[in-house]
């Protein structure tokens, strides 16, 4: 008897297993590319940013070409292009580079070249970039995986999805610090080539290196250095983002990062962080002493502490306002988002990271909205202004953490006087709050993507 019921059990939950695996590798076999390939179609334009997956070569021009032929036509069709190939290391010597040895030689059928096509010739780079993935995310070759894959990808109206895979192209072409067609090494050694992705609220990275005593030096003299000389110790005066994240010429980002995008709360003091943070200290070595290295890494501890000791107050906050059923509108009052198949049976209130926070960009309350926004603008903001060096962004990122948090105080105090006010007069007065679960936005979501 017993050993009929492990056995139905365990072939239960094997039948389970098996069609889980089958229905993700169904959900996979869509149009789009990732674990929602079903729920998206690509932009044409897509092509651009993930060739492999998307690219069509155009049909209208005939003929194999090779070599000059294809510069003496494209010389009239697109001369700026051709300015710059000249230009770069490919057109040099006997054997240049030619278009066609990226983009293949029958017009008919031309590739945009991705990290695979420069890795024939630049094999280095190319298994440096492929090795990153061993840190997991974030990390560069991984970047359109992780796009594709995040729920608030695929909700969004198509242009707005678009722009997602204009800075997560980093994992499916290798023009994005080197831009086409100088393809020049000393361009990408300098911050200009970051931060056209590494800029703006949730990830500030070149405003507040700009604002460090590093960005300055730079901002005042950098024009006048050497920059055809590798990224190593004694060929720079201040270090510049490549200097310090890829250091030696590495091709990957990972290889150092505690706190990755600061998104959680990590222990930085792990064994295993504490070999990334001798990685780090070892690399200020090249121009600061150690100890005084060690030092702004401790800051930047004590600065996350402080940081997390807010965010967790706002966020119990927000557990107390849920368990009281103060969240207006409630869960199940608003669309689920259209990936959360559980939301959709089982709707709940996310507060926090570990609840699933990271999709809260909307459908939620306009307080949620608030911590939300705490949490990735002011929170990111002061992380990086300490990561980087900018201490005057460091002070303001906690006052917009202070005045955030009280805030949200006030908000809730507000929501507990307006039930209390409900109750006395006896009516069920919830306050109408329309924005999310109807309205523009949302209607647009839902026809259009
Ligand atoms: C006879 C003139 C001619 C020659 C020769 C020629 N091209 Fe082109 N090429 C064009 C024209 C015209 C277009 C624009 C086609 C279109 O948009 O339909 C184009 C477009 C392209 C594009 C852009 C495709 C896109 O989807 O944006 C690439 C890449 C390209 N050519 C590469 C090459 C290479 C490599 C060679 C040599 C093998 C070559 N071309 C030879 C005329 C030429
Ligand atoms: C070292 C490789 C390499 C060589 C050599 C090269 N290209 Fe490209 N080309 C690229 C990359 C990378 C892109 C961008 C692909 C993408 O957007 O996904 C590109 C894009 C293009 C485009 C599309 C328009 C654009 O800029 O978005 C055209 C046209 C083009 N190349 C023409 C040429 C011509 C003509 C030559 C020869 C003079 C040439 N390429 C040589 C790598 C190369
Ligand atoms: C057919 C071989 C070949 C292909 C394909 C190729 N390259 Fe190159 N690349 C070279 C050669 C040769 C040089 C010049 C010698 C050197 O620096 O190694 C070079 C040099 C470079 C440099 C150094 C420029 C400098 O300023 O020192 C960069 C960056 C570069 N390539 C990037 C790329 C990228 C990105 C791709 C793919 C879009 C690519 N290459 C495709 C052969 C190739
Ligand atoms: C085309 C856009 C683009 C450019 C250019 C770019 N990055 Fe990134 N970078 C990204 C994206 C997107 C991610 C996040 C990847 C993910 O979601 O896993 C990222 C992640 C990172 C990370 C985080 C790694 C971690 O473990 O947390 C670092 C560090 C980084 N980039 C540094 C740089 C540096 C330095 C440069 C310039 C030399 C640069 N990036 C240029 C788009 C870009
Ligand atoms: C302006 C460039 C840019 C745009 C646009 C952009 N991202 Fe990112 N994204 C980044 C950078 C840079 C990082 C890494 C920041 C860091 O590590 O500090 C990142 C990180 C992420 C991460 C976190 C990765 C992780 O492993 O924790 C996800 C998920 C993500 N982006 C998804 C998206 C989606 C979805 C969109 C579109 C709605 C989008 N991104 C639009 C540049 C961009
Ligand atoms: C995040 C920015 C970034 C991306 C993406 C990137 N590179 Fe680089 N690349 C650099 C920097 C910075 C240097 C200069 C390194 C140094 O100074 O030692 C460089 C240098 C190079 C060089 C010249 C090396 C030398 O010693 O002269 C080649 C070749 C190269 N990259 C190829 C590639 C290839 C292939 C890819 C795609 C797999 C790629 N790069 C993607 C930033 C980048
Ligand atoms: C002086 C060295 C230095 C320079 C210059 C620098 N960074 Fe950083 N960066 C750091 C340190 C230190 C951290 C925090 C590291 C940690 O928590 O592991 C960090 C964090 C980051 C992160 C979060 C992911 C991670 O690795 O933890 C990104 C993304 C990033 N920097 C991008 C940039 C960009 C883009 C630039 C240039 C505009 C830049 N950095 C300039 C030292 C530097
Ligand atoms: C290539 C040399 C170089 C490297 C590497 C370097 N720095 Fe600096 N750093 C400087 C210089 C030069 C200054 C002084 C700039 C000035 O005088 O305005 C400076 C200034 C600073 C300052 C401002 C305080 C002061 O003493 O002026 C801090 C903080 C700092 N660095 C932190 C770091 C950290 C942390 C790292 C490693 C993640 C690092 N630096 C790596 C060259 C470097």
């Amino acid at each position: 008897m017993h050993y009929r019921l492990v056995l139905t059990l365990l072939t239960i939950i094997m039948v389970t297993i098996s069609a889980g695996l089958a229905y993700v590798e169904w959900s996979r076999g869509g149009g789009g590319t990732g674990l929602y390939s079903r729920h998206w179609s690509p932009d044409p334009g897509q092509g651009y940013w993930d060739p492999d997956n998307f690219y069509r070569s155009p049909d209208s021009v005939q003929g194999v070409f090779e070599g000059e032929l294809c510069i003496q036509c494209h010389e009239g069709i697109t001369p700026g292009i051709v300015v710059d190939w000249r230009a770069s290391s490919h057109a040099q010597g006997e054997n240049p580079v030619y278009c066609n040895d990226c983009h293949g030689n029958d017009h008919q059928q031309l590739r945009l070249p991705t990290p695979r096509v420069c890795g024939n010739c630049h094999q280095k780079q190319h298994s440096e970039f492929r090795d990153e993935a061993r840190f997991g995310f974030p990390s560069h070759v991984l970047a359109m995986e992780r796009a594709v894959d995040a729920p608030h990808f695929v909700d969004k109206p198509t242009a707005e999805v678009q722009a997602c895979v204009q800075c997560h192209s980093v994992a499916t072409k290798c023009d994005s610090c080197h831009s086409r067609h100088r393809f020049d090494a000393a361009e990408a050694r300098r911050p200009e080539a970051c931060i056209t992705c590494h800029s703006g609220p949730p990830h500030p990275d070149g405003e507040t290196y700009f604002a460090s005593a590093h960005g300055k030096l730079y901002l005042a003299e950098g024009d006048d250095w050497d920059w055809s000389k590798p990224l190593t110790k004694g060929n720079y005066k201040v270090p510049t983002c490549a200097y310090c994240h890829m250091d030696g010429g590495r091709h990957q980002v990972a290889h150092k990062s505690l706190w990755k995008f600061g998104l959680r709360e990590v222990n930085p003091h792990t064994s295993k962080n504490r070999i990334l943070r001798k990685r780090w200290i070892s690399l200020c070595s090249d121009c600061h002493q150690q100890e005084q290295a060690a030092q702004w890494l401790r800051e930047l501890d004590e600065e996350r502490k402080r940081a997390w000791k807010k965010l967790y107050a706002a966020e119990n906050i927000l557990k107390e306002l849920r368990s009281d059923d103060l969240l207006y509108p409630a869960a199940g009052e608003r669309p689920p988002y259209p990936m959360d198949w559980l939301d959709s049976i089982w709707p709940t209130e996310r507060i926090g990271f570990f609840e699933g926070q990271a999709s809260a960009f909307y459908n939620v309350s306009a307080i949620e909205r608030d911590y939300f926004e705490m949490w990735y603008f002011d929170n990111l903001g002061s992380y990086k202004a300490a990561a980087h060096g900018d201490v005057a962004g460091v002070e303001a990122g906690h006052q917009k953490l202070n005045r955030s948090l009280d805030h949200i105080n006030e908000k809730a105090e507000g929501l507990r006087m307006h039930d209390e006010a409900g109750e006395r007069a006896g009516a069920g007065s919830k306050p109408q709050v329309e924005l999310w679960t109807k309205g523009a936005y949302t209607d647009h979501n839902r026809e259009h993507n």
